[in-house]
């Protein structure tokens, strides 16, 4: 666990230096390190010519093996029977492959010896067995997500940042296929009648796809992938996400069960957030949680998870995340936490909030606080509700008491830009006041934002809650940056 202010935890109320060496070690996607880039460059000015021209030619005869493969593999495709494949064994498969790309290679005049024409034959193998391209993207720990574009751009994010990568597919029937591999595996369609599809993978990764006519230059992808190692409370801090002393702040809140939303972008780091915050929920409550698509990792013993899920084909069916909390208040939960709030279950989780299952926590899609509330504000009324609008900001105003902002800034980092705690109705306005902020102050020559996390000097509203319960948080903790 975080650092502790709980009062009898190993005496002093002082700052710690945060536990957990062994998980500032973990593999984090981030670029190579510049002393490797630095050694690589010195190894390449040491080379004599002779060394240059061996290297040249392995570029060489890398670039023709890849030629050859592209060849092999379009008259794979034009061979083989691609529908049988699902059923063929994997002996037979690869026999064909070898007879197959032999001929090919008898036929283009190329010559190839035993090593070549086996690793040849096994990337053929897995493209046609596997994901094709995606799968170098896939099996990279560094890949958070894959975006495609039409079959000849591929971007992936590393550490933060788009990139474009040279995978391409060969055209748009090669990327369809994929596609349809990739959803027919998890039970689902896509097609010009069905033409997008939004599902979890075998290994937890989440996927979408949209497909042409709809995509109107060739099938839109997105896989954000699953990561075993779900980032914790010292990593985000590590990462300089939020402060050793907002993440105190943060432990106290969710144990002593105030009601909290994670609101930002898209890929923000919302769930990634939500996820680490989940670790400060005592480990003998009952936790339930609510998805669209499954990706919150618990660390608790008792949590019963639920994933709601669309129409079928025929339009029947449906499990709404509505339908599944509805459910979840009745199997006695202490804390219910929601994926993400996008529709009319808002009314069950404000409720759920309001009464009896406080420390319940979700994630929204909106900008700010402020914006935040208006977006709750929103889904309520979409949701056919008639209410007067006090009485909206009153049940929000007593459902939600803290909203943390997840921002994804311009350099690609992702940080935690202000932490809000809603603290009551003024007339018909829902009172906020922002507890920690990350205040920008400029930006590096290569683009990098400068900026500092800072308490704003407001006193906490739940200050004396937190004391209560054996939280105590030093005064400290409250006082804005000053700068040395
Ligand atoms: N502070 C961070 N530092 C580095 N990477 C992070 C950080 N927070 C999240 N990530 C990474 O960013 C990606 C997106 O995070 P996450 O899924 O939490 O975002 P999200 O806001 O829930 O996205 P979406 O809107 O798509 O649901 C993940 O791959 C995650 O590992
Ligand atoms: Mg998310």
């Amino acid at each position: 666990m975080f650092s502790k202010y709980k009062k009898g935890d190993q005496g002093s109320p002082e700052l710690k230096s945060i536990p957990g060496g062994q998980a500032k070690s973990r593999p984090v996607s981030q670029p190579a390190s510049s002393s490797t880039a630095v050694e690589v460059k010195r190894r390449n000015v040491s080379r004599n010519p002779g060394q240059v021209q061996a290297a040249d030619k392995e570029r060489k005869r890398k670039e023709r093996l890849g030629e050859i493969k592209l060849e092999l593999h379009k008259r794979l495709l034009d061979n083989l029977n691609l529908g049988a494949l699902d059923t063929a064994s994997e002996s037979d498969l690869r026999a064909e492959i070898v007879s197959i790309s032999g001929e090919a290679l008898d036929e283009m005049g190329v010559v190839l010896n035993r090593e070549e024409r086996q690793t040849l034959n096994q990337d053929l193998y897995d493209e046609v067995t596997g994901l094709g391209p995606l799968e170098p993207l896939l099996k990279d720990d560094t890949v958070n997500d894959i975006l495609v574009n039409g079959p000849q751009q591929v971007f992936v994010e590393r550490a933060g940042r788009l990139e474009l990568t040279d995978t391409t597919f060969k055209d748009e029937r090669h990327l369809l296929r994929i596609i349809d591999k990739i959803v027919s595996a998890v039970g689902r369609r896509v097609d010009e009648s069905n033409p997008y599809v939004d599902a979890r993978l075998g290994d937890g990764s989440r996927f979408n796809a949209m497909v042409p006519p709809i995509a109107v230059d060739g099938s839109l992808v997105s896989i954000r992938k699953f990561k075993k190692e779900k980032l914790a409370i010292d990593d985000l801090v590590n990462f300089g996400a939020f402060t050793e002393e907002m993440a105190a702040y943060l432990q106290a809140a969710v144990a002593t069960r105030l009601n909290v939303i994670v609101s930002g972008g898209t890929g923000s780091g919302k769930t990634t957030t939500l996820n680490a915050l989940s670790s400060f929920i005592d480990n003998d409550e009952r936790i339930l949680t609510i998805e669209d698509t499954a990706e919150l990792q618990l660390q608790q013993t008792h949590v019963g998870r639920m994933e709601s899920r669309p129409p079928n084909v025929e339009g029947k069916g449906a499990v709404t995340q509505r339908d599944c909390l509805r459910n979840a208040l009745r199997m006695r939960p202490d804390r219910i936490i929601v994926g993400e709030t996008r529709g009319e279950e808002v009314i069950d989780m404000l409720q759920a909030m309001n009464t009896g299952h406080d420390g319940s926590m979700t994630t929204i899609h909106a900008n700010s606080a402020r914006d935040g509330v208006s977006r709750l504000e929103n889904m309520i009324a979409m949701a056919g509700i008639e209410m007067p609008i006090k009485a909206v900001r009153s049940q929000i105003s007593s459902a939600v008491n803290l909203i943390v902002q997840a921002s994804r800034l311009q350099d690609g980092s992702r940080r935690m830009v202000s932490i809000t705690e809603v603290t009551g109705m003024e007339g018909e306005v829902i009172s906020m006041q922002e507890v920690f902020r990350y205040q920008r102050v400029g930006l590096t020559p290569d683009n990098k934002i400068i900026g500092h996390f800072t308490a704003t000097g407001v006193r906490s509203h739940y200050s004396e809650r937190f004391r209560m319960w054996g939280y105590d948080l030093p005064a400290a903790i409250f006082e804005p940056f000053a700068a040395e």
